[in-house]
């Protein structure tokens, strides 16, 4: 199959990149970030979620950040929610698109969101039927579609069984995460063709953690499959709080400059989104975990001495 011409990507790094910092990230910074991330190009950024702050106390920002932001028209600003408490906050904040999340593992269902993969798709119909009377967008989340931290083995048909009842409930796009980086091309492929059976790939996106440096050859085996949308984060920022180990997501910078070399058009500008890398990591205190931004500002720092 020839290979996309166009991408859309999703930074996921204001949310998934900061819920997992040590350290305090003021709110500010958070606002901060999401409107870098948009004037390097990206249409859709991923803002915070409406979560427990007793799960997650990072996120307890949400309700401020989102009013911070809702004001941008030209980025699309989705928030997580576990449950309709979440969903009612995050519309009362401005939020005009939600993600739910659930878990083709029923070990990490519980540990993430406290009850089992069944119970979430009870907990996320109301949420949907809520958003559609709304007039707000969901999107689903499959967490653990290559490998669960907590029970090993994820069958590709238990990733497809969540996807199409996320997808028939009213989702708009499921994203396929792998949250602990463990795949490789060849699962990819299996599982996105399990997945690819039962919803329409065009309705699918791919959120792959590089915690073994395996991102990018896993979005080049799903784009030759036609997945044409991906989650990233900028400066390789995040992990999962319930998946001890999983580092962030690929970096935005690195899905760029594949895409560039591919010819494929994604409408980042590769310098303004490296120049962002380089600004939250050292308020994070930290090198960009991006090769390619690494290799870029070491260049920049040769031709300027
Ligand atoms: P629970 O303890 O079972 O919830 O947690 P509960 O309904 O029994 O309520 C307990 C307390 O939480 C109550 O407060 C509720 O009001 C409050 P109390 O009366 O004790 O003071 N509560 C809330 N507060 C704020 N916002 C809410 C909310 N809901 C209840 N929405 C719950 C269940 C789902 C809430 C909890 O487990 C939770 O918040 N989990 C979130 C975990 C999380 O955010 N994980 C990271 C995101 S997922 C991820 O990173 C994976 C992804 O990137 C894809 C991938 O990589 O695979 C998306
Ligand atoms: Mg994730």
């Amino acid at each position: 199959m020839a290979l996309p011409t166009r991408v859309r990507l999703v930074d996921v790094g204001p949310r998934d990149g900061l819920q997992n910092e040590k350290q305090n990230v003021p709110t500010g910074t958070k606002v901060e970030l999401i409107g870098r991330l948009a004037d390097a190009g990206l249409r859709v950024v991923e803002a915070t979620a409406f979560v427990s702050p007793r799960w997650v106390p990072q996120m307890a920002d949400a309700a401020k950040v989102m009013e911070a932001v809702r004001g941008r028209a030209d980025v699309a600003l989705p928030v997580l929610v576990p449950n309709l408490k979440g969903f009612e906050a995050a519309v009362a904040a401005g939020a005009r698109e939600v993600a739910v999340f659930g878990a083709a593992s029923e070990a990490f269902s519980k540990k993430n969101i406290n009850c089992s993969i069944e119970e979430s798709l009870e907990r996320f119909r109301p949420v949907v039927a809520a958003a559609r009377d709304a007039d707000v967008k969901v999107r689903g989340y499959v967490s653990c579609v290559l490998g669960c931290p907590y029970q090993g083995e994820v069958k590709p048909t238990a990733v497809a069984d969540v996807a199409w009842a996320l997808f028939e409930m009213g989702c708009y796009e499921i994203s396929l995460g792998d949250t602990i980086g463990v795949g490789t091309p060849g699962g990819v492929k299996e599982m996105i063709e399990a997945v690819g059976r039962r919803v329409p790939i065009k309705k699918l996106a791919g959120h792959y953690h590089d915690t073994y440096g395996m991102a990018a050859a896993n979005i080049y085996a799903s784009l030759q499959l036609g997945v044409a949308v991906f989650d990233s984060s900028v400066a390789g920022l995040g992990g999962c709080p319930y998946a001890a180990g999983a580092s962030g997501n690929v970096a935005t910078e690195d899905v760029v400059w594949l895409l560039k070399g591919l010819g494929i058009d994604c409408g980042i500008d590769l310098d303004r989104i490296v120049e962002t890398g380089r600004w939250i990591s050292a308020q994070l205190g930290r090198e960009p975990a991006s090769r390619v931004a690494r290799a870029l500002l070491a260049r920049r720092a040769a031709a300027e001495s």
